[in-house]
């Protein structure tokens, strides 16, 4: 087996689950009460501002009520103590990462604590409301904001960089996402193809779980820690 040197980490909505947060595909099939596509799309945000507004401000209201679980801790010390190349890439739009310490970061779908001007073209630090069009600090516009999320056909961020990670690393390691969304879903496949040994942590097997090498199953908060224990030993 290959040298472990350098590790990718893909985690998703699972991952912050034993913290509160609901995950996007629980078994009534609905995000909070909405579907996807009522608020998680370009074209729900032109068609009712009002409540794709009012949705992620409630998310981002709810994010201050959450903590890390053990899962975010361990991958926070793994960051920490990992002397190797290591990047989480999470698909995670909550801050529980970096909240738990995690610095080798990288928001692939954008952040509920962000907001993107679109008549500046700005991206900024948000923590209140943006339903009630405030104005841009940076441009003074009024109601350009939007929360700065990748939503259903946009671009995730930072393809290019991540492709890299997956390019040179030994180890993938994918949490707490059912495989239902492109490109993330894809990556343990790149990975494969560059010989990276597979790894997947879930509740249960996600829908690409016969590409990975292993695939464990149960809480994150208790199978992450075990394999962090397991990578620094
Ligand atoms: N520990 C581990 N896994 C868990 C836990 C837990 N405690 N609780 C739930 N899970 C698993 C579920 O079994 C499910 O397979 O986490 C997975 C979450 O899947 P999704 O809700 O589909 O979330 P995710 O894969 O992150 O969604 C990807 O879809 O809507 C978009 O942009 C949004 O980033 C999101 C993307």
């Amino acid at each position: 087996m290959r040298e472990i040197h350098n590790i990718v980490i893909l985690t998703g909505a699972g991952i912050s689950a034993e913290s509160g947060l609901a995950i996007f595909r629980g078994p009534e099939g609905l995000w909070e009460g909405h579907r996807v596509e009522d608020v998680a799309t370009p074209e729900a945000f032109a068609r009712d501002p009002v409540l794709v507004q009012r949705f992620y401000d409630a998310r981002r209201e709810n994010l201050k009520r959450v903590e890390p679980n053990a899962a975010h801790a361990a991958l926070a010390r793994l960051d920490e103590a990992w002397p190797g190349g290591l990047l989480i890439v999470t698909q995670n739009v909550d801050d529980l990462h970096e909240r738990a310490g995690a610095k080798r970061l990288l928001h692939m779908h954008g952040e509920l604590n962000s907001a993107w001007c679109r008549a500046c073209d700005m991206r900024m630090a948000w923590s209140g409301a943006m339903g009630g069009d405030p104005a841009c600090p940076g441009c003074g516009v009024a109601g350009r904001l939007r929360p700065d999320i990748v939503w259903f056909g946009e671009m995730p961020y930072e393809m290019e960089r991540i492709d890299a990670a997956l390019m040179e690393a030994d180890l993938f390691v994918s949490m707490g996402t059912s495989g239902n969304v492109y490109p993330a879903a894809g990556f343990v496949q790149t990975a494969r193809y560059c010989s990276a040994r597979t790894l997947e942590i879930n509740l249960e097997p996600s829908i690409g779980s016969y590409l990975f090498d292993e695939s464990r199953t149960g809480r994150a908060g208790e199978l992450v820690p075990a394999w962090v224990e397991e990578v620094l030993k």
